[in-house]
């Protein structure tokens, strides 16, 4: 079951750039391709180094750490060497109103919350 959580408003996000947000102790991106929204755990999937760090060229991250690309809309790893178990970690991302929701679920967030 799908745990909604309103992680920003959804002016502060823009399309070119690697936004940050955070819900409870989960480090996300989101990015923006032709208005819709895609959210990522802010962590490589290689070393764990914050994927807010990198760069964005047309519709691939990179990382900065040792330069792995990744297709923005599916997380898919692109570097040239084929890695198919090195894809982004993905979170559902939905425009609710005036904000951006991430649904957390399986993520640890969501019992979290129910615990406090
Ligand atoms: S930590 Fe991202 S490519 Fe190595």
């Amino acid at each position: 079951m799908a745990e909604w959580r309103c992680v920003t408003n959804a002016s502060e996000i823009l399309e070119g750039r690697i936004n940050k947000a955070r819900a409870g102790n989960l480090n996300l991106i989101l990015l923006v391709a032709d208005g819709e929204v895609f959210a990522y755990a802010d962590a490589c999937p290689h070393e764990g180094h914050a994927l807010s760090r990198g760069e964005l060229q047309a519709d691939v991250l990179i990382c900065a750490k040792h330069f792995w690309e990744f297709e923005i809309r599916t997380g898919r790893h692109v570097s040239r060497v084929n890695r198919p178990q090195c894809n982004l970690k993905p979170f559902a991302a939905r425009r609710v109103a005036d904000g951006i929701e991430i649904d957390v679920s399986g993520s640890g967030e969501a019992a979290d919350e129910e615990e406090n």
